[in-house]
């Protein structure tokens, strides 16, 4: 995956949400290359913590878009977005326990997870989204800066 844009198949058309996810999979390629190079665990887990916060700030961008444009996923991909916050909070736990191998791969693992999520959920719901025109453009208002 290209870690400064975001690879064809996870495009959601959606600028403010790819660019989300980009910063995403960046921190995690960064935390995994802190764990390969042996980095202090508190960098490590205060990483994982970031990539974590702005996990949670982006699935509120994402419910929020879903319920405007009255779409059907909502229900079944805020539930997707509990399963992957609780995996993310087991990483931050490991982060703290273990490292080296299992918790590269850990990482890793998540990292795929979400790639899941993205190309099960998002780019879906960001299609019907697209198609109700004016809320993305009042999606990007409202969020325009939070992850700036
Ligand atoms: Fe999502
Ligand atoms: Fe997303």
């Amino acid at each position: 995956m290209d870690e400064g844009g975001i690879s064809k198949p996870l495009d959601t058309g959606i600028r403010t949400i790819n660019d989300d996810h980009s910063k995403l999979f960046r921190i995690l390629a960064e935390v995994r290359r802190a764990i390969q190079g042996n980095d202090e665990r508190e960098n490590i887990v205060s990483a994982i913590m970031t990539a974590r916060d702005l996990f949670h700030l982006h699935c509120g961008k994402e419910e929020f878009l879903m319920r405007e444009a009255n779409c059907d996923l909502v229900e079944g991909s805020a539930r997707d977005h509990r399963l992957i916050a609780g995996e993310f909070d087991k990483l931050v736990e490991n982060a703290q326990s273990i490292g080296g191998a299992d918790l590269d791969q850990a990482t890793r693992n998540l990292m795929m997870i979400i790639v899941k999520h993205i190309m099960t959920y998002d780019r879906e719901y960001a299609r019907e989204v697209n198609e109700s025109l004016d809320i993305p453009d009042l999606g990007l208002m409202m969020f325009q800066d939070v992850f700036e």
